[in-house]
């Protein structure tokens, strides 16, 4: 089938990647000359396992191709995807403007049926301005050409959207047209094997599903270091609790990990747009504050951990780091609580020491070059002159460290271990002071009066650097 998609960013190139994989003809038209120059030369611009052979190997046997030129790309395509930006404005809604742009190119150049897919995360209600910006430059042509939208959430998790892509749990179809279903139907075919994964409901709520599972998937987050903030001044350990209570299927053991809260480039969005959404039809949603309160505290909770340790000093220290990204598996950074943490200790007077397998560019990129960040290609490297160390995302490079090295390389040697990936009974047999994250149970934090504040501790803006 000939597909165009729009938006060569993280889900235009994997849904493009993947569908060209399944012998469609693929073009992806993007409006970034250079990111299409890097992509004619078959380099992808963002680390995501697989995703690179799969676009090279699919560019060389001619199904999948690149380009600026969006009018032949409209008017020979059976299926237009949407996968542009929805970047949020400054009051927390989705700016929309990229995906209606789409649309009108869109409206400019259809000659026969197509079926418009939007991709994006969108607010409810899209999928009809979609509709309404076609129709309009259609009307300002003249001309009648029959197509329909569907509204088809991505649920691609960084680091596994090729598996996920590929293997989907769920291909959402929104939309009541049975002409554009059946067409849908054809291209998910490959994906939809052994058994039925396609759901097909209104628009609307295929827009509203997407929000919904994020909001969910935040929420379990949220609560979860709730908890670990609730089990650490109560003496538990928050990892023990997680054992327990996902042991009954009803919660289920995915998803319930404490640590420095959640990032990425769509829960925070998403939860944001979700409380706007709801608080247009005037209703206000208290969950949903309350799960963006506590992740934005949660974000400096290594911070808050390191400023206890250092009794409020820590002008002059240097603060090892261990992972920039927000998650492993990708160089993303995007709300990364690693930006919080390093502003709070810029703020306060100490310097940090970094290392991540992938993401240390985009730090240098967002960061700029600053005396007080210094980035390491070695993990081991972060140590030298630095008083303790912190871990904020858990790559397995991180997972089995060398304790006697950490030990005799820092000044001060003590672990803040922000994803609970070390035990705490090892670190300190090893003679290296733990902190976890709702690890009551360990000396040190029982040791600390958590509810007494050392300093005026101000709230950072949500802001990145
Ligand atoms: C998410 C959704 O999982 C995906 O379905 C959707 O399409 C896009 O948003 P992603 O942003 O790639 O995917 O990251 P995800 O793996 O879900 O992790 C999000 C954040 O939550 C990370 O910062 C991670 O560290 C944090 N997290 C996750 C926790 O703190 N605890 C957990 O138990 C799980």
């Amino acid at each position: 089938m000939k597909v165009t998609l729009f938006g060569t960013g993280y889900v235009g190139l994997v849904t493009g990647a993947c569908l060209a994989e399944m012998g469609n003809e693929v073009t992806c038209v993007d409006v970034d000359m250079d990111k299409l120059a890097r992509l004619k030369r078959g380099e992808v611009p963002l680390y995501e396992p697989g995703l690179e052979p799969l676009v090279r190997r699919n560019q060389a046997n001619g199904n999948l191709g690149f380009t600026i030129n969006a009018a032949p790309a409209v008017a020979s395509a059976m299926v237009i995807f949407i996968a542009v930006g929805t970047p949020p404005s400054e009051d927390g809604s989705a700016d929309l403007s990229h995906v209606l742009a789409v649309a009108r190119t869109i409206g400019q150049h259809i000659r026969q049926y197509v079926v418009v897919v939007n991709k994006s995360t969108v607010p409810v209600g899209t999928a009809e301005q979609v509709r309404a910006a076609i129709s309009e430059q259609l009307a300002a042509r003249g001309a009648v050409v029959p197509f329909d939208v569907v509204s088809n959430p991505e649920f691609l998790k960084e680091g596994e959207a090729v598996e996920d892509c590929l293997r989907p749990e769920r291909i959402i179809l929104g939309s009541e047209s049975a002409r554009a279903l059946a067409v849908l139907r054809t291209l998910y075919a490959p994906f939809n094997r052994n058994h039925e994964r396609i759901l097909v409901m209104d628009a609307r709520s295929a827009e509203l599903t997407k929000y919904a599972a994020n909001a969910m998937l935040a929420s379990k987050i949220s609560f979860m270091n709730e908890m670990a903030n609730i089990a650490e001044r109560l003496g538990a350990d928050i990892e023990q609790v997680r054992r327990g209570i996902g042991s009954d299927p009803r919660i289920g053991h995915h998803f319930i990990y404490a640590g420095a809260g959640y990032g990425g480039s769509c829960f925070p969005k998403d939860v944001q747009a979700l409380r706007r959404m709801a608080r247009g039809r005037a209703y206000e949603p208290l969950v949903l504050g309350a799960v963006e309160a506590v992740n934005h505290a949660q974000k400096l909770k290594l911070y808050d951990l390191i400023r206890r340790h250092f009794a409020g000093q820590l002008k002059g220290r240097t603060v090892a780091l261990w992972g920039l990204a927000f998650k492993p598996d990708t160089d993303d950074m995007r709300e990364a609580p690693s930006l919080y943490l390093m502003r709070a200790l810029w703020d306060a007077g100490a310097t940090v020491r970094a290392h991540d397998p992938q993401a240390g560019d985009e730090a240098r990129r967002i960061c700029g070059e600053r005396a007080d960040l210094v980035i390491c290609d070695h993990p081991y490297q972060v140590l030298e002159g630095a008083d303790v160390l912190a871990v904020i995302t858990e790559w397995k490079l991180f997972r089995s460290p060398d304790l006697a090295r950490i030990r005799d390389a820092l000044r001060e040697p003590a672990i803040f271990d922000g994803r609970n990936l070390y035990d705490p009974e090892a670190v300190e047999h090893a003679g290296i002071a733990y902190y976890g994250i709702g690890r009551g149970r360990s000396l040190r934090i029982s040791s600390m009066a958590l509810d007494a504040p050392l300093t005026a501790f101000d709230v950072l803006p949500l802001a990145t650097v």
